[in-house]
Parts: structure tokens; C-alpha cells; sequence
């Protein structure tokens, strides 16, 4: 199937097996046809007319190949990334395309290739590592555990008709998205300087989606200063009116996109708009009659998932006044023993800690500080054990947080 070949037979006994990175053009040879095999619709082998026009939105990334007596029988992309963990925004690793050839699978490919990879970027200095699971219980044995997916929201734009006679501050500009994409990521900068949770893609990757030409954008400003943002996408007259994220700094960017919404009363019957976990449109309008809700399947609709990849890399990040010493265990990156102390508002992190009152799992760390787990579902969910007072310890240094994920774009 590949350009370079099928794989072996399986059962040919021992063949060099190597990881390599490859970069520029070999990805039409290697990775590329085995992506394009498992994630798009898929007939015929494809050409390289049909794979290079990806190729300048991969020219960031990181993109390893497990070769076995020279034919790719596995590949996997890191797209390096930010994320706003509790109020600092760290590099993070975005995994993406993990393939294996179908007559390579079930035989350590993936699991190999993920810990290199994830090893190369913790060495970079990607303190955390992000992810959409085709499986999630397939990245829970390297560590990930699920976020919390954004919403939808479904309602009529006649719905918001009160507040075109609302007094608001402020005004929309409208324009494809193409011609606001610079503003657009400047305000993903922005977001990602404030919201808890909040990721921002490389600019390769975003190109892609100015490139693709399908949408336009709202703009939301007061005093010229930009308080809110969505992009669009109308699928006909009486159709739909489909909003990507929902993202603004305060209440007077919802409410100004909202009502440019309410502007497409006679053209659209419903609008759908994706907005962050946490949002609850109940509080928006008085009588907005809308449905929320969010549907978590596999592979179509997963929820978000992640993992720390250092526990030094977290010194700074804002945290409640516990101290505890924690023991991270089963995990090749951040394995050991660490003081973390908060008392100052900002986490404080010692190697080799004397005393010892959590054991953890990587996914256990994770959830604590990215503000998913409480220590009682990290008991419950069998992550990790507690002695003496390290439940109220770990709950005052990582409080609940609902972290802000969207896909990236
Ligand atoms: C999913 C996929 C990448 C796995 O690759 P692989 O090389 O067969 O995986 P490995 O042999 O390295 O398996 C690693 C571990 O995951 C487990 N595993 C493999 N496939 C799994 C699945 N579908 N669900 C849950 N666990 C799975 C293996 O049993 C193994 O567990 P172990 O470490 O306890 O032994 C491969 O089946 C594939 O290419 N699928 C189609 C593309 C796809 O869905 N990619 C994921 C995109 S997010």
C-alpha cells in the first residue's frame, strides 16, 4: 500500500527495526500514505499530486516513523503547541496521525513510537502533552485521561431578538476568515494568556484553516479593542447557521455576537454554536429556548485528553496553599519523588522528596492539575492512594478548575 512497499509478513523472525524522524518531501513516502490509509475515505493508494498540498501544514511538526528492513510500518506527528495550565502557558506536545500498517499492528509499533516521541519532546521542554483519542482507553496506558469536551449549543436566532433593542457598547465587523486570521490569532494569544485550559496551534497548523476558505468571522469590539470572536459557516437559506468556538474575554462579547446572530432570523432556522465546558447558556437570555449538549463517541467524537510529561516543568503554575510529598509511579518520563509546596500562590517543585504521603500515576498527577479530579476520584478511579492528610493537601494545592478546550484551529 505504501510507496515504499508492504510490510513483512508477519512471523519472519528478527528484522532491523528502527525510529527515525522524517521531514519535508520523505513524509509523502512514509508517513503520509499510512495517515491517509487509516484517517481519510480510502480506495486506492494515493498519488503524490493528492498528498502534497498537506505537506507546508506539517513542516512544524515533528513526525517520527517506526521502519522495519526499510518499509514505514508506523508513524506518528507531535505538533508543538501552547496551553494555559493553571495560569502559565507552558509548550505542550499535540499527538496526532499515530498509525500502524495493517499487517504491522498489534505488535508494539505504536506503543514504541509514542515513547519516543513523547521522550523527544519532553526533552524540548514540552512539559505536557494533548491529544483527540481514536480510543481513550488505548492513551490511558500511556498516561492520558480524558478533558472535558466542549458543548454545543442549538437555538433559534429569533431567540436573541432582545437584544437588538439591548444597549451594548460596542460593534461587530464581519469578513472571511481568511482576512481576519491575523487578528483572530491575536486573540487566541490573548485567550491563552487568561483561560485556564486554553490551547493555541502553531501557526503552520492554523494556515490550514485560512487556507481551506469555508468560513467567515464575526468580530466583536468595544472601543476598537476586540472582545470576542466565532467563525461560521451557513449550510443554506432556512438551513443552519454553524459556529465554530464561542470565544470571548467577558459577557459583552457573548452578547454582541449573539445578537449578530439574532440578525439571521429570516435566513437561517437554527444556529449552532461550540462553547467552552464550563459555559451555561441558561444564564444568557431570559427566555432563550436552546439544547446543550455534548455527544462523546469513538473514533467520531471524542473527548479531549491529556498528560504532564514533567513535574519540574510545573514549578509557577498558580496553586492553593497544600504541601505534600507525591510519588509518580509506572511512567518513563516523570517517575519519582517530588515536594510540591503552593503556600506561596505559585507551585513550588523539589526533587526527591524524604517523605512521601501520595503515590500517582501520570493520568493521577494530571487530572489533579489540570483541575479534573478531585484526590477522591483519583482513589476511585484507582490512580493513585493516599496516606494521612494528602486528600486535603492535594485538594488545597490543585483545586477543581474546568480547563477551556477546544479543538485546535
Ligand atoms: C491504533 C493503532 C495505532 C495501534 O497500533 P499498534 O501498533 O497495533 O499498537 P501496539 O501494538 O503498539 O499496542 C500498544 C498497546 O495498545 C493496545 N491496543 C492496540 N490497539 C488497541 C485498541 N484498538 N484499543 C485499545 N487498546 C489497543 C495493545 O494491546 C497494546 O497494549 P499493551 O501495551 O498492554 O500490550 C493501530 O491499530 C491503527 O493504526 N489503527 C488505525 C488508525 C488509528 O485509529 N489511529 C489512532 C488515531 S488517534
Amino acid at each position: 500500500m505504501a510507496a515504499d512497499g508492504p510490510a513483512p509478513p508477519a512471523g519472519t523472525g528478527p528484522t532491523p527495526v528502527k525510529i527515525r524522524e522524517v521531514t519535508g518531501d520523505e513524509r509523502l513516502t512514509t508517513s503520509f500514505p499510512l495517515q491517509s490509509y487509516a484517517f481519510g475515505p480510502s480506495s486506492a493508494p494515493p498519488t503524490d499530486e493528492e498528498l502534497r498540498p498537506a505537506l507546508p501544514y506539517h513542516e512544524g511538526n515533528r513526525t517520527m516513523v517506526v521502519q522495519d528492513a526499510g518499509v514505514t510500518v508506523a508513524a506518528a506527528s507531535a505538533i508543538p503547541m501552547w496551553q494555559n495550565l493553571r495560569g502559565r502557558v507552558l509548550d505542550v506536545a499535540g499527538v496526532a496521525w499515530v498509525v500502524t500498517h495493517p499487517l504491522a499492528r498489534r505488535r508494539g509499533h505504536s506503543r514504541d513510537l509514542l515513547h519516543h516521541l513523547l521522550g523527544e519532546m519532553r526533552q524540548q521542554g514540552h512539559v505536557a502533552s494533548a491529544l483527540y483519542p481514536f480510543r481513550s482507553s488505548f492513551y490511558a496506558r500511556f498516561g492520558y485521561l480524558n478533558l472535558p469536551k466542549p458543548r454545543t449549543v442549538t437555538f433559534r436566532p429569533e431567540d436573541c431578538a432582545p437584544l437588538l433593542k439591548a444597549d451594548l457598547p460596542g460593534d461587530i465587523t464581519w469578513r472571511p476568515f481568511a482576512d481576519g486570521y491575523d487578528d483572530y490569532r491575536l486573540f487566541q494569544r490573548r485567550l491563552l494568556d487568561r483561560r485556564h485550559g486554553f490551547a493555541m496551534p502553531p501557526e503552520h497548523q492554523s494556515a490550514a484553516a485560512r487556507d481551506a476558505g469555508d468560513r467567515w468571522l464575526a468580530t466583536a469590539r468595544i472601543d476598537g479593542e476586540v472582545v470576542g470572536m466565532v467563525t461560521y459557516r451557513i449550510d443554506g437559506q432556512g438551513g443552519r447557521l454553524r459556529a465554530d468556538d464561542l470565544l470571548t474575554v467577558d459577557a459583552f462579547g457573548r452578547a454582541l455576537l449573539l445578537r449578530f446572530f439574532a440578525l439571521h432570523v429570516d435566513q437561517v432556522s437554527e444556529v449552532v454554536l461550540t462553547v467552552a465546558a464550563d459555559e451555561a447558556p441558561e444564564l444568557w437570555l431570559s427566555d432563550l429556548t436552546a439544547r446543550v449538549e455534548t455527544v462523546i463517541s469513538f473514533p467520531s467524537a471524542p473527548p479531549p485528553m491529556a498528560r504532564l510529561l514533567s513535574v519540574e516543568g510545573l514549578r509557577g503554575v498558580e496553586a492553593g496553599p497544600g504541601r505534600v510529598g507525591v510519588e509518580v509511579v509506572d511512567d518513563p518520563f516523570m517517575a519519582g519523588r517530588y515536594r510540591l509546596d503552593g503556600a506561596g500562590g505559585r507551585l513550588v517543585v523539589e526533587p526527591g522528596a524524604k517523605r512521601v504521603s501520595a503515590v500517582l500515576t501520570a493520568a493521577g498527577l494530571s487530572g489533579l492539575v489540570y483541575g479534573v479530579l478531585d484526590p477522591v476520584d483519583v482513589l476511585a478511579r484507582g490512580l493513585g492512594t493516599f496516606a494521612d492528610d494528602a486528600v486535603a493537601q492535594l485538594r488545597s494545592l490543585f483545586p477543581r478548575a474546568v480547563p477551556c478546550v477546544f479543538p485546535p484551529r
